[in-house]
């Protein structure tokens, strides 16, 4: 399974990712990075770890369309069969659904339905309730929507602040996340749903 990851920040997630296929514990083949800010920390990341990451900035095309076009090109020519979005900051359009119907995952910091969109662990912060989590699921036209694959809840402790909230949520995400791909693939190939 060759995978392209869609980063926007700072690209923990992509590199739990990533180290889970280097030890051996997901199979599947990190092929690339896709980043939409020149900025993003995930570049650092990906020099260091030895993985083309790739700059497609939004603003600099005429239409979502036409944006999503040029990465569908670049996806093709590398022959990916999964995208894998992971801190991407972005709604997914018609164009890169189409082609990858089924075969774009997200995570999110929260159980969905819960706290959909932007700063969803500082939303269960403010909220003051005692659980949130982490969802892994498919990736459909809404924000943050579509069927889920994996939750795991995280406490919310009396003395909680935000910076540890954050820091419960991402050690769940980074073993979370190569695990359920892990189980997706597998699932995916005894299904014989793989073209590799
Ligand atoms: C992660 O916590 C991820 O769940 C969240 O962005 C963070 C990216 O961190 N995604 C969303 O909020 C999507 N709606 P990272 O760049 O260090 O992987």
């Amino acid at each position: 399974m060759k995978l392209a990851i869609f980063a926007s920040g700072s690209g923990s997630n992509a590199e739990a990712i990533i180290q889970s296929i280097k030890v051996g514990e997901l199979d599947a083949e990190a092929a690339l990075i896709i980043c939409d800010k020149p900025h993003a920390k995930v570049f650092e990341r990906a020099e260091r770890l030895g993985i083309p990451c790739v700059l497609f900035q939004p603003k600099t095309y005429s239409s979502k369309q036409k944006y999503e076009e040029e990465i569908i090109s670049l996806l093709r020519r590398e022959q990916i069969d999964f995208i894998v979005l992971a801190g991407y900051m972005r709604l997914i359009g018609s164009t890169m659904l189409g082609e990858y119907e089924g075969k774009i995952v997200n995570i999110h910091p929260s159980l969905l339905p819960a706290f959909p969109g932007l700063d969803a662990i500082g939303q269960a912060f403010d909220a003051k309730v005692k659980e949130t989590g982490v969802t892994i699921h498919y990736v459909d036209e809404g924000m943050d929507t579509g069927p889920i694959v994996a939750q795991e809840t995280v406490s919310i402790d009396y003395n909680e602040t935000r910076e540890t909230l954050t820091k419960k949520i991402q050690q769940v995400e980074h073993r979370l996340y190569p695990k359920t791909l892990q189980k997706i693939f597998s699932e995916r190939k005894v299904g014989g749903e793989t073209n590799e």
